[in-house]
């Protein structure tokens, strides 16, 4: 079956992958103009995030917002569920949903950017939410069993990954027959604006 997404060569790949972690561990330390769109408190609020579900969060733990969307709108777990959080970055989707799981389910937050971990883990410690746990990996490889998990959340990350069918792969292989899988995020419709139409400029361009 011909692939839907576009042909990229082993190096561009390698180059996008390089360039997606660099911006996302400076991300880290600051996302001070690094957005087009609103993000931590301002951001969840535009996105119709429950107010009674982010004020059991810490303010500065919700600062750390960087989705697009709102996956935990289609996709609310159920207590006791496992949630997987593929790309959690600072973890604030991954907190919202351990609240929701409760101390009987799990939440795993996987993330690309080692500083994204290390800031998740700490506002972990923060809300005091121990059916959470984050690890470093890549959406393409998830270190992850089988038809694990019962809910998969994504905001704002496939349009990041280069190989998305691996990625989707991936996903549907951890969660379990019957699961669910909440995806947020942005794509163009249509072709590209003449200026990106070329390989080069589509990998230079691959996140602006
Ligand atoms: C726009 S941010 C969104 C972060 C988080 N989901 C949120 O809503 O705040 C995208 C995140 O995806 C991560 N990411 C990018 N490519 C990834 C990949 N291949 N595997 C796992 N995480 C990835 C980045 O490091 C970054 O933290």
């Amino acid at each position: 079956m011909q692939s839907v997404f576009p042909d990229v060569s082993p190096e561009d790949r390698a180059r996008i992958r390089q360039a997606v972690l660099a911006k996302y561990e400076q991300v880290a330390v600051s996302a001070q103009g690094q957005f087009r769109y609103p993000i931590g408190r301002q951001g969840l609020a535009g996105l119709g995030y429950d107010p009674a579900l982010t004020a059991r969060l810490p303010a500065d733990v919700l600062d750390g917002f960087a989705g697009v969307g709102n996956p935990l709108a289609p996709g609310a777990p159920n207590p006791g569920e496992h949630v997987l959080d593929i790309g959690c970055g600072t973890g604030v989707d991954a907190l919202l949903a351990a609240l929701l799981v409760g101390s009987a389910g799990f939440v795993a937050g996987l993330e690309f950017s080692p500083a994204m971990v290390r800031r998740a883990e700490a506002n972990k410690a923060r809300a005091g939410l121990d059916q959470a746990a984050f690890f470093h990996g890549a959406a393409e490889a998830l270190p992850c069993r089988d038809a694990f998990f019962d809910l998969l959340l994504s905001n704002g990350v496939f349009n990041l990954v280069v190989d998305k069918e691996a990625a989707l792969a991936e996903a549907f292989r951890v969660l379990r027959p019957g699961g669910r899988l909440a995806v947020s995020d942005q794509f163009r419709l249509g072709p590209p604006p003449p200026d990106q139409a070329d390989q080069a400029a589509m990998v230079a361009s691959w996140f602006t």
